[in-house]
């Protein structure tokens, strides 16, 4: 053991534990719901989960998942080519592209591997990538990937994305990468505009809607669609791991050609295993009671409405958007962690987020709703937000 390695690393956690901005990590004893059990803390009000639609304590969902096991096992042992899949893979794919209405699905064991696998075969050397500043780090690490020539465009900026566009010229494939949502924002890409200048300048879009699948649109099927661009996004990518089920899992969405690729050259499909069958099992599930159930998203949005509206009439001013994220800027990393920690003693876990996951001096708290709360959950975390908003001189 190289002890003094260990120092080293244990005096820069001291030394953020004495900034304020360390990550404090905590544990739940229940499933995922509008209340969870959390070992420090007893049973508490959970606004810092992706849950959105409820599913991921959904009853079909936790026996699909169970069936997925005891018929498949705990799971391949193997990479896909050299072992062979579960058919319950293939159903998977075949429900999420037939959900996205895209010709095909591949997926992956999280949406971090299905951008990272798939940027870099997508755009290649001699190709451009132009991606949104403000896109998720998996994005930006898929971008790093590739050994496209990459340019960054200011935050939804269509002005800055022409120019990138105009600069690409020449390359054969043009990548414009966005996310749907906005992770930290909540606010949605101009999807119809960039569909207008990739038509434009003959360029291919990728989508990364992990935020936005079974939020937004009537139907759950994501921004595209609560846009009116479904099926004009070429490449979409999304998680099984937040409404979806909320387990794990990625998803690369597209033409069959692409697809096809993916699965002969993505170095996360040739060199890693597949999803787990209790997963594959309860994410299609998940999809199924979306299909079957569409004014989930509906619920959805009345409880996001009504906790936005009411938090405004206290005097917060959250940065607005469509989505079901509601982030409350605050500033200094500490500062949002000291948040969190004092909306925590009142029973509410509220994640505060600081650099390096936002942008130096804009830490934030991200409330996220949640299908799955009544009104007399949301009354009681609104309370809170008023007791704790007032000490904290932000209403
Ligand atoms: C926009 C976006 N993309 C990708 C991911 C990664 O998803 P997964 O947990 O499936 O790796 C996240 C998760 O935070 C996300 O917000």
């Amino acid at each position: 053991m190289n002890i003094a390695f260990q120092d080293r690393l244990q005096e820069r956690i001291l030394e953020m534990g004495k900034k304020g901005t360390l990550k404090i990590q905590r544990h739940l004893a229940s499933p995922m719901d509008a209340k969870v059990v959390m070992e420090e803390k007893g049973k508490i009000i959970i606004l810092s989960s992706n849950n959105y639609l409820g599913l991921s304590s959904n009853k079909k969902v936790i026996r699909a998942g169970i069936k997925a096991l005891k018929k498949y096992g705990a799971g391949t042992a193997s990479v896909r080519f050299i072992c062979g899949t579960f058919s319950i893979h293939r159903e998977l794919e075949e429900e999420i592209a037939s959900f996205m209405k895209t010709e095909a699905a591949l997926t992956y064991v999280s949406c971090w591997d299905a951008n990272m696998g798939s940027i870099p075969v997508i755009a290649q050397e001699g190709d451009a990538i132009i991606s949104d500043s403000l896109n998720h780090a998996s994005l930006i690490d898929g971008c790093r990937m590739s050994k496209a020539n990459r340019q960054i465009y200011k935050h939804a900026n269509m002005t800055e994305l022409e120019e990138c566009l105009k600069k690409a010229e020449g390359a054969k494939t043009k990548l414009i990468v966005t996310d749907g949502v906005f992770s930290m924002e909540g606010d949605l890409a101009p999807l119809p505009e960039i569909v207008q200048l990739a038509k434009k300048y003959d360029a291919v879009i990728l989508v990364d809607d992990s935020h936005g699948i079974g939020v937004m649109g009537k139907t759950g099927r994501g921004t595209a669609e609560h846009l009116g661009v479904l099926g004009e996004i070429d490449i979409i990518t999304g998680t099984l791991g937040k409404a979806l089920g909320g387990a794990a899992g990625g998803f690369v969405a597209s033409g069959k050609p692409l697809v096809n690729m993916l699965s002969q050259v993505s170095r996360p499909q040739i060199f890693s295993n597949a999803l787990p069958p209790t997963v594959a099992g309860s994410a299609l599930q998940a999809i199924k009671v979306l299909r079957d159930k569409p004014e989930l998203v509906e619920k959805l949005h009345s409880n996001v409405d009504y906790f936005r509206g009411q938090l405004k009439k206290m005097g917060f001013k959250p940065l607005e958007s469509k989505s079901a994220i509601i982030p409350i800027i605050i500033g200094e990393t500490s500062q949002a962690i000291k948040l969190s920690g004092a909306l925590l003693e009142e029973g509410i876990f509220v994640t505060g987020f600081g650099f390096p996951v936002v942008p130096e001096g804009t830490a934030r708290i991200r409330i996220q709703i949640s299908a799955a709360m009544n009104k007399k959950i949301m009354d009681k975390a609104l309370k809170v937000f008023n007791k704790v908003g007032k000490k904290f001189q932000l209403i």
